[in-house]
């Protein structure tokens, strides 16, 4: 199966890379120019601008296609379709053989990215519930193996759908292909929700933040913190750039000050040292068996 799947997975893998690429390009933008005119790296402004690229051609097709209709259907299908039953570690090796043979140079593995990110909040002193989500948080990478339609109900970042399309979402003027943006409900500022709702009752763009937040929800003994920490990781145009707030309830400001706190060690981890996921294998089983069932329904 594994092998069917390695260059979708490897695929998904350079297109999850450049949108990371393009977040923190976009998170340095305010001393962007500055930076750019220091370091005259020319290799590393063009690896840039690819990124920017394909993550642009990413964009056109996810805004065109995360309708209101694809994500109750989406959700239907996570409620009522069998997919796989294992362990955390075990998805955690099935994930890293579906996007195995990633480009040495510019990429790390999968699970490599799933223990620097550990091992950096670990090295900080945070909490093991903390450490733990960095280790599994982008487990619901495993949709594209569960039927997913293509890369793009699977990474990106995520946004509301119901409602209007901020505009302070990546290429916001992608959404005229999305027919949601024509619907006279849809397109309102609220759309199908009330003001201050909670975070809760919204429905967010389909994709391995929302799929495993579901899967974990039920399944862990995860703090909320945690669970937020893994449902609006890629939720950027809200922990960035501030958007929806006037969908936000007190319980969501708690869950920014989470999302925020986590954001840097996905998004800075991956130059740091390689891990060896043997050697740490020991002390995450046991976190992992403080956390989880030994099997889980995915
Ligand atoms: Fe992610
Ligand atoms: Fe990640």
């Amino acid at each position: 199966m594994p092998v069917t799947y390695n260059n979708h997975g490897r695929d998904l893998e350079a297109t999850s890379d450049a949108v990371d690429d393009v977040n923190i390009i976009r998170g340095k933008m305010w001393n962007a120019e500055s930076e750019f005119d220091k370091d005259k790296d020319k290799a590393r402004f063009r690896d840039y601008e690819f990124a920017c690229e394909r993550v642009k051609e990413f964009y056109r097709e996810q805004h065109a296609k995360q309708t209101v209709e694809f994500n109750i259907k989406a959700r239907v299908d996570f409620k009522t379709r069998q997919r796989a039953r294992m362990g955390i570690w075990e998805a955690m090796e099935l994930l890293n053989t579906l996007i195995d043979e990633s480009d040495p140079d510019t990429s790390v593995s999968q699970i490599e990215h799933l223990l620097q990110t550990a091992e950096a909040i670990r090295r900080d002193g945070k909490p093991e519930w903390m450490q733990i989500t960095g280790l599994v948080h982008d487990l619901g990478k495993l949709l594209l193996i569960f039927g997913s339609e293509g890369q793009w109900d699977v990474v990106g970042d995520t946004f509301v759908v119901g409602c209007r399309f901020s505009d302070k979402i990546i290429y916001p003027e992608t959404f005229d292909a999305n027919p949601d943006s024509r619907d006279s409900v849809f397109s309102t500022e609220y759309g199908i929700y009330k003001p201050q709702c909670g975070l809760d009752s919204v429905m967010l763009s389909w994709g391995h933040d929302e799929y495993l937040y579901h899967v974990l929800k039920d399944q862990s003994s995860l703090p909320p913190e945690a669970l937020a920490m893994i449902r609006y990781h890629s939720f950027y145009p809200w922990h960035r750039e501030g958007a929806y707030m006037h969908l936000t309830n007190e319980k969501d400001l708690k869950s920014l000050e989470a999302v925020r706190a986590f954001n840097p060690y996905d998004l800075y981890s991956k130059s740091d040292e390689p891990c060896d996921p043997q050697k740490l294998r020991p002390y995450y089983e046991r976190l992992i068996a403080k956390f989880f069932p030994p099997v889980l329904d995915w």
